[in-house]
């Protein structure tokens, strides 16, 4: 398998859930730019306040912010990545290769799926504020109600950008950025594609199949 890997797709494509299983079975650091800059608005950070409103309407943050927070969070060379959610854009696509991964070795994953089937996926996540574990309270929801099956914690947040106006938005950013990032890759040769629209194994499967390739 390649070093690093690289999720593509849009919100709600299932980059996450995909991530956390890949973690578990073969043992890449996930990082997630989207939690990253979380974790900086829940601790109220300068940047964590910069970025607040910005995530809460779906638009993208700073490139620079978001590429100093990365490059902050990661020793390739002790450790496999997965990077979720970066990049972006193209102009993210050029930092990662030039200034991040500085000749590393990276797979690209696209989770391929028709944007209408994601509106009902997002307003219905609920994530472990605890553990983080995934949830979909129409696909997969907790066996009890507001409990999380993995480690007990009653707290299953719903996230601010998760409400139907700004989910409307950020698919519209994910529509109007993503074209020149898959050509890139797709020119370098290590772009792959997934069906993100089967069940959540059956995915993982592809997913892996992708990376045999
Ligand atoms: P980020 O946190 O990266 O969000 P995102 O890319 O919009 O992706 P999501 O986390 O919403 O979806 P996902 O694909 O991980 O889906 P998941 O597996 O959870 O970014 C948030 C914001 O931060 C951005 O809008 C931006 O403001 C900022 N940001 C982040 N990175 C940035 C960057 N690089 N530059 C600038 N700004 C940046 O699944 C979703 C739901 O579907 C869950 O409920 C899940 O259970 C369910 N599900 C998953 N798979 C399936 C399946 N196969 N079948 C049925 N249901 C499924």
């Amino acid at each position: 398998m390649e070093k690093h890997l690289i999720f593509l797709g849009a919100p709600g494509s299932g980059k996450g859930t995909q991530a956390k299983l890949m973690v578990s079975e073969c043992g890449y650091n996930h990082l997630s730019t989207g939690d990253l800059l979380r974790a900086e608005v829940a601790k109220q950070s300068p940047l964590g306040l910069k970025a607040k409103a910005i995530m809460e309407s779906g638009a993208l943050v700073n490139d620079e912010l978001v590429l100093e927070l990365l490059k902050k969070n990661c020793e390739l060379d002790k450790h496999n990545y997965l990077f979720d959610g970066f990049p972006r854009n193209i102009s993210q696509a050029k930092s990662l290769e030039e200034v991040v991964l500085k000749g590393h070795n990276a797979l690209a994953v696209y989770f391929h799926i028709d944007l209408n089937l994601l509106k009902e996926r997002l307003v219905n996540r609920r994530a472990c504020g605890q553990c983080g574990t995934i949830y979909n309270l129409l696909f997969s929801p907790p066996k009890v109600a507001g409990v999380c099956d993995n480690c007990g914690g009653k707290d299953l947040k719903h996230r601010d950008d998760d409400k139907e106006e700004a989910v409307v938005n950020r698919l519209k950013v994910f529509e109007s950025t993503i074209t020149p990032v898959l050509s890139y890759y797709e020119a370098k040769g290590v772009l792959r594609r997934v069906d993100a629209s089967k069940k959540v194994h059956e995915v993982f499967g592809e997913v892996k199949k992708s990376l045999e390739k």
